[in-house]
């Protein structure tokens, strides 16, 4: 199936590894033009000259999505690069771990807070912009499981993901009439970087034995989901929750 995506301007934050960087050489693969975001600036160019030694269209962006300026001038230079944005992913996220919500320091929930949300909000806003000028776009949010049903001892995640979930409901609400839609996606259990360590022993067992497909995901089983979402063919598709997790918690055992 051609997903329509030859020429499309996607920006993919975060996109220098684990989730972001799949979903980034997916939608090349499949012919967009991917404008890789990441506070790692190393690990943006790596990806970008991965998806043009594939073959494909890219431009790398060291990029710390909690600055407004540098965000608004990414934006900018993406426009001016390649004539306009048609869709902005929302995956970047902060470092968390596990801590108990009364020991949990301010300055660590402000963090977390201030790359998935206010980075979120920034991204969202700016590209938003460029949307409405140029008559329409896609803005796709990586949320979690997280926002509906919360893990104990990830406080600022959790809030963080339920407010960029009240966030996509925003822009598509308020940005609908000019032609820009909003969905939000729930990734069930992945094991990048990321989420390895909290996967070892009983821990590990008892996530996976909620999950009716019996495993975890796979980076690339997200990606083709959002390489869908990203296509026209799913314009229909706004708001959320989209949800790739394997049945979590679908059945009671
Ligand atoms: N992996 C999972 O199991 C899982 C489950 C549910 C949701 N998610 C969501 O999927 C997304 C990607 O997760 P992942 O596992 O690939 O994470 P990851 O930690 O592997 O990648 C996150 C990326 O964001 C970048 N980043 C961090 N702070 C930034 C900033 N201020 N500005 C720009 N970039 C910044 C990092 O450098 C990194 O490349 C996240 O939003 C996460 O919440 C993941």
């Amino acid at each position: 199936m051609d997903l329509e995506l030859s020429g499309k301007i996607v920006v993919v934050t975060g996109a220098g590894r684990g989730h972001g960087e799949s979903m980034s050489l997916a939608l090349a693969q499949a012919g967009a033009t991917v404008a890789v975001l990441d506070l790692d600036g190393e690990s943006a160019r790596r990806v970008s000259d991965e998806i043009v030694r594939r073959g494909g269209a890219s431009s790398a962006h060291q990029i710390d999505v909690t600055d407004r300026a540098a965000v608004e001038t990414a934006m900018q230079g993406i426009r001016s690069q390649f004539g306009r944005i048609d869709v902005l992913i929302n995956n970047a996220c902060a470092a968390i771990r596990r801590i108990p919500f009364l020991e949990m320091e301010a300055a660590e929930w402000d963090q977390v807070i201030a790359v998935n949300l206010r980075g979120a909000f920034n991204c969202s806003q700016m590209a938003g912009r460029i949307m409405k000028e140029q008559g329409g776009g896609r803005m796709i949010n990586i949320s979690s499981f997280a926002a509906g049903l919360p893990a104990a001892g990830f406080a600022a995640y959790s809030a963080s993901k339920a407010g960029l979930e009240a966030l996509s409901k925003i822009v598509a609400g308020e940005l609908g009439a000019f032609g820009v839609t909003a969905v939000y996606v729930r990734p069930g259990v992945v094991e990048t970087e990321f989420t390895k360590p909290g996967h070892a022993g009983e821990v590990g067992e008892k996530m996976r034995s909620v999950i009716a497909s019996g495993r975890f995901g796979t980076t690339e089983e997200l990606a083709r989901v959002i390489c869908f979402l990203a296509s026209p063919l799913s314009e229909y598709v706004n708001g959320g929750p989209i949800t790739v997790d394997g049945g979590k918690y679908v059945c009671q055992f």
